[in-house]
């Protein structure tokens, strides 16, 4: 057989470089945060199969403990393969039929992607809005369940653009006697803040693995009630989107275990390790850990004359949005705690770009510590930054 005749290789593209190598930086923004140490060793292990009887051992432990987390007794409770956005669009993928009415409470950037999503799924979007710093109250969402009467209501429990925790007492309830499936967002409250899927009558949740669970990003925890589960069933159509179909995706994560996609299993050690460390600190001590944590920040930084967004009883733990004081060019703050000492602050998004900082405490990163470190530097370095002279500013 003659050999084909390949083209000549371009070079153009092949870029002469030295292994990889990260500066160490603590990520004190809205995520990622830093993964736990023996969460980046359970990532380094090597891969095994994807449908080895040992990783299917580790998909259930996963399984079983995303549960506890969650506090919720879902059968359909997975990792997707992406990251929380994807996790995001898995419950409006396999829960919206097009016209289906989708009713999403806005109160941030999160709530917006969430009404975009639905859109692109062919939902009838209406929105609520609440100012972003605020969240809705439970006489709002009924009035407006009586009055759209939706299919789903989404919501995000805590809105990371803003820090605001909404608070989630009858609103499941709510939803059951209006015949509404309720989807939150738990992307920033996995792990750090208290949540009770089940006795809340959440039907629908998703998280990622980078914030509350000190895993690095790349995987999407998803979980699905019996209601949603019976929705799914009586779908008169497929669900519009392959990758996202929760009911092929069971056939791998349930019983059959038959092949759907290569599961990103690194990720998953990743996800095992973190979810076992949670276990072995416990839920409770983790939520406490997260709060008392949050508190010491929240006094040091009003302590140093900063003023925060929220009122106390809205505040995340997890995320705290400060105002940029006056005359303080923001950005330039950020970067110089970057450039000087390798911490990440959050800027603000949205409406808020420009007007706050984000503060996360999130996971492995929640300790006394950050928090004593970051308090330190904002004393010593900020003031020169109050100045509006670029020279001033450049101190460090
Ligand atoms: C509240 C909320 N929802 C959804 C997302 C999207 O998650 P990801 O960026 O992992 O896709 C984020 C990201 O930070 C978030 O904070």
């Amino acid at each position: 057989m003659p050999q084909p005749v390949l083209p000549s290789v371009n070079s153009s593209h092949r870029l002469g470089l030295d292994p990889i190598n990260t500066p160490s930086r603590l990520l004190l923004g809205p995520g990622p945060s830093n993964a736990h140490p023996t969460v980046l060793q359970a990532l380094a292990r090597t891969p095994i199969g994807h449908l080895d009887p040992l990783y299917i051992q580790l998909m259930g432990e996963v399984q079983e403990l995303l549960r506890y987390v969650w506090q919720t007794d879902n059968r359909l409770t997975i990792p997707m393969s992406g990251t929380g956005s994807a996790a995001m669009e898995a419950t409006l993928a396999n829960m919206i039929e097009p016209g289906d009415k989708v009713l999403v409470a806005i109160k941030g950037y999160f709530g917006l992607r969430l009404a975009d999503m639905a859109g692109r799924y062919r939902a009838k979007v209406v929105t609520i809005e609440r100012p972003w710093g605020e969240a809705f109250s439970l006489e709002e969402l009924e009035q407006a369940l009586i009055t759209h009467k939706p299919a789903i209501l989404a919501m995000v429990h805590a809105e990371t653009s803003t820090g605001v925790c909404q608070p989630m007492e009858g609103i499941g309830e709510l939803c059951r006697q209006h015949d509404c499936l309720l989807v939150l967002d738990t992307v920033t409250s996995l792990g750090a803040v208290p949540l009770f899927l089940d006795a809340w009558k959440v039907d629908l949740a998703y998280s990622c693995s980078q914030k509350g669970l000190s895993c690095p990003p790349g995987l999407g925890p998803f979980t699905m009630g019996p209601r949603a589960e019976a929705k799914l069933a009586a779908r008169s159509g497929k669900v519009p989107n392959w990758y996202l179909d929760v009911s092929l995706l069971n056939q791998y994560w349930g019983s059959d275990r038959v092949y759907h996609h290569t599961a990103p299993v690194n990720m998953n050690f990743g996800m095992r390790e973190a979810l076992r460390l949670l276990a072995e600190e416990g839920l409770e001590n983790a939520w406490t850990r997260h709060r008392r944590n949050a508190m010491a920040l929240w006094t040091g930084l009003e302590s140093l004359g900063l003023e925060l967004l929220v009122p106390e009883e809205l505040r995340l733990p997890t995320l705290t949005t400060v105002h940029i004081p006056e005359g303080v060019d923001g950005k330039a703050f950020s970067r110089h705690l970057l450039d000087h000492h390798g911490i990440e602050l959050g800027g603000g998004l949205g409406a808020l770009a420009g007007k706050v900082w984000r503060i996360g405490l999130m996971g492995y990163n929640s300790t006394p510590e950050n928090v004593e470190r970051l308090l330190k530097l904002l004393q010593s370095e900020l003031p020169a930054f109050r100045s509006s002279s670029p020279a001033m500013a450049s101190v460090g």
